[in-house]
């Protein structure tokens, strides 16, 4: 057999970059690729690239030039850009690095292996299309190996709300949701394959309107479908847009067994005036009014949250709405940034806030946050929570895991396995994780 060629796989910004590159992964092993933890000595380097802001996306061309005497020493090499970045600045990157052999949109990746054919054979390859073939059905020849105890599963893909201030629309294209029937047999196989936890991804995952029996599925019944898929233990699905969150999810949180208690719901602002510019249609109240909702049918929630402070035209006044909506919902875990100008955007073309302002704000905003976060954490000591184990820790003897609300957990303890889901106390509460320990009986 010939030796395997070596793939070096780089993945930047969200989760769903994460779950792509996994299915490039299985793409390239068929051409006969495996993977490799360094570049250094690569047949193929690729890098899983993020648009979002602008400091993401300048990554990446820092990253190429650093592979330059990788190719000097090695013209076999084959260099390839993917992802969202791809997708935006697809010529400028043939112009700009002649380093880069192939340039793929988030959705050409099942084109992949003809693209590295085509490199091999000395062409340089750009595919940026939006085709009609459905690319998850085309990707999926995968190899049946064993995996982690957690997996991350596209469900919804695109986007069709144009937030003033995001790229995702042009990057991602227009939503997308992946059939019923399709999503529950990839679950499945996932389950066979040693996993025990699905997120379910989407940029707007709970716009999920999916075709299965007797028409489109919502997101809620999907996950009702999952509750009963035999083996999978918990389910969680990100990110969900405040618009979206129907009567049967809201419900689905206070009655589906394996829907984890975990909600990544991001409002942006807390001022109705950024709101309305930052074009989100839904306001501050309706959010608050959401929360309320979401908490009455599961008290003990977490929810998470992304923030943008220095939006154009965003007064002290407004920032501290923000503030007083942050103190009012009290994150369990948040993301914020600041606002960064992405060109094509309409916000990108207004006043823009001053740069030392903003980073005030966020500053301020962030340590607000970290307390909230520290709080709630803090308040799981003498709680006895479910914890899936994923991994050893540094200790002899010791695992990590996840809770139920997503915190990090550390137990020292006999006879833990990876996969394993089991009752613990936890007993101590540091900077970014807790401890615990078997619960007994
Ligand atoms: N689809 C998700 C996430 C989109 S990107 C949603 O609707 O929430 C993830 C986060 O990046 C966003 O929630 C937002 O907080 C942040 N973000 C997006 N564009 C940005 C920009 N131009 N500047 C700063 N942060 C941005
Ligand atoms: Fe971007 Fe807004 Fe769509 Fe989220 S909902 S992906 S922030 S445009
Ligand atoms: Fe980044 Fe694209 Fe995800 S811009 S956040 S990789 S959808």
């Amino acid at each position: 057999m010939a030796e395997p060629k070596k793939l070096y796989i780089k993945t930047y910004g969200c989760q769903m970059n994460v779950y792509d590159s996994e299915r490039m992964v299985e793409a390239m092993g068929g051409q006969g690729y495996e993977t490799v933890e360094t570049p250094d000595d690569a047949d193929m380097i690729l890098l899983n690239t993020c648009h979002i802001r602008e400091k993401a996306a300048e990554k990446v061309y820092s990253e190429l030039g650093r592979f330059k005497h990788l190719k000097a020493e090695n013209p076999e090499l084959k260099i390839g850009v993917a992802g969202c970045v791809a997708q935006a600045e697809g010529e400028e990157i043939i112009r700009r690095q002649p380093l880069v052999d192939i340039v793929v949109g988030p959705q050409s990746y099942h084109r992949l292996p003809e693209m590295e054919a085509k490199a091999r054979g000395g062409e340089r390859a750009l595919d940026t299309d939006f085709p009609e073939e459905d690319k998850f059905e085309k990707l999926k020849a995968r190899p049946r190996a064993q995996r982690g105890p957690t997996a991350f599963l596209t469900v919804q893909e695109g986007c069709d709300k144009f937030c003033a201030f995001c790229v995702v629309p042009y990057t991602r294209g227009a939503e997308v949701s992946r059939p019923v029937d399709r999503v529950l047999q990839e679950a499945r196989d996932l389950v066979d394959r040693g996993v025990r936890e699905i997120t379910l991804l989407g940029q707007n995952v709970n716009a999920y309107h999916g075709e299965g029996a007797g028409g489109a599925w919502s997101l809620a019944r999907l996950i009702w479908a999952l509750n009963d898929v035999d083996g999978l233990e918990r389910i969680r699905f990100t990110t969900s847009h405040p618009n979206d969150m129907t009567d049967d999810l809201i419900a689905a949180h206070g009655e589906c067994e394996k829907l984890m208690p975990y909600l990544h719901l991001p409002v942006q602002s807390g001022s109705d005036k950024i709101l309305k510019r930052m074009n989100r249609s839904h306001d501050r109240d309706s959010y608050l009014r959401l929360i309320e909702r979401i908490r009455a049918a599961r008290p003990d929630i977490l929810i998470s949250g992304d923030f943008i402070v220095g939006f154009p035209e965003e007064t002290e006044q407004d920032f501290r709405d923000t503030m007083d909506l942050i103190e009012q919902v009290k994150y369990g875990q948040a993301f914020s940034f600041k606002y960064s100008t992405r060109p094509g955007t309409p916000a990108a073309e207004r006043a823009q806030v001053d740069a030392d302002e903003a980073s005030d704000r966020l500053q301020r905003l962030q340590a607000l946050i970290t307390k909230q976060q520290r709080e709630i954490q803090d308040s799981m000591v003498g709680k006895t929570v479910n914890v899936l184990f994923e991994k050893e820790g540094r200790l002899p003897g010791q695992m990590v895991g996840k809770s139920d609300y997503l915190h990090a957990v550390h137990v020292t303890g006999d006879g833990i396995l990876r996969g394993d889901v089991r009752p613990v106390t936890i007993v101590q509460s540091g900077p970014n994780s807790l401890a615990g320990r078997l619960t007994q009986g």
